[in-house]
């Protein structure tokens, strides 16, 4: 499988094209023009401008102090650098708490170049994604792991292990799909499931930490460069840079090896 270079923007039609043909795509975060540049040039599909910035750029414990108005300075930095790579931008904690400020915060990200939004959350988000979505804004739905709502979870824990659990986060994806998102980000799950939501929904599910079957795979780029903020780097994490030459070589490689089915392996993947 050869890695495209990205002369012809990603879009939504693309990826759905990649999904229909069971050929992976690569997500990466970026956060900075000189950054996005590089990921799109070594072929990065989607750059998600994340509210992880909050604790890779920020230095905060959680991306919930991350503001508005610091996401779209971000945005604006990444979409100077791109080439072509479709570029998804992270709603802020609470910036879609009511269908107005969703609408309106949304259209500000879309403005400044994002090419979707993602928002965090299971069936109360669906009313959001289809109001979005019938405005024409491509709404990427984030299950699993929410790290919004970190403060309710109590902590950075699998989710979707036991059966009932299971089968919520299912019929939500379901749910999500029905009402017009157009992808899908599963954070920290089984395997199995992820493979079950992948192989049930039509638009393509992205994943972090939810195994090899998920459509596309995402992570956020210091931790692929090995200069994660946390202590321990979660099990999903695979530092690229130990085998590379350099930050472009590292990047290279981890597009490789999801094209070609390489990463995540078993050890990367919760049971
Ligand atoms: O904000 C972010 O970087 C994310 C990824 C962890 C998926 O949401």
């Amino acid at each position: 499988m050869s890695i495209h270079t990205n002369k012809k923007p990603i879009t939504l039609t693309t990826l759905g094209n990649l999904k229909k043909n069971s050929e992976k795509f690569t997500c990466l975060t970026a956060y900075e023009s000189t950054m996005a540049s590089v990921i799109s040039e070594n072929g990065v599909d989607v750059i998600l401008v994340g509210d992880s910035l909050g604790m890779v750029v920020q230095g905060h414990d959680s991306t919930l102090p991350v503001t508005m108005d610091q996401l779209i300075y971000h945005l604006e930095c990444v979409v100077n650098g791109n080439s072509g790579s479709h570029i998804m931008a992270d709603m802020p904690f609470m910036s879609y708490s009511t269908d107005d400020l969703g609408l309106e915060n949304a259209k500000r990200l879309m403005q400044a170049g994002a090419n979707s939004v993602k928002i965090e959350g299971g069936e109360w988000i669906s009313n959001m994604a289809q109001a979005l979505s019938d405005r024409g804004i491509p709404v990427c739905a984030h299950m699993g792991l929410t790290p919004q709502t970190i403060n309710r979870i109590g902590g950075h824990h699998v989710q979707g292990r036991d059966p009932s659990q299971k089968e919520k986060i299912i019929n939500e994806a379901i749910a999500l799909e029905k009402a017009g998102a157009s992808m899908l980000l599963l954070e920290c799950v089984p395997g199995d499931l992820a493979q079950e939501i992948t192989s049930t929904l039509k638009i393509p599910v992205i994943g972090i930490g939810a195994g090899i079957h998920t459509d596309g795979q995402i992570m956020v780029v210091h931790d692929l460069l090995g200069i994660s903020c946390l202590d321990t780097p979660p099990k999903f994490v695979k530092n690229f840079m130990e085998e590379s030459s350099s930050i472009q070589d590292a990047i290279h490689r981890y597009v490789d090896e999801v094209k070609n089915l390489k990463f995540p392996s078993e050890e990367h993947t919760f049971k």
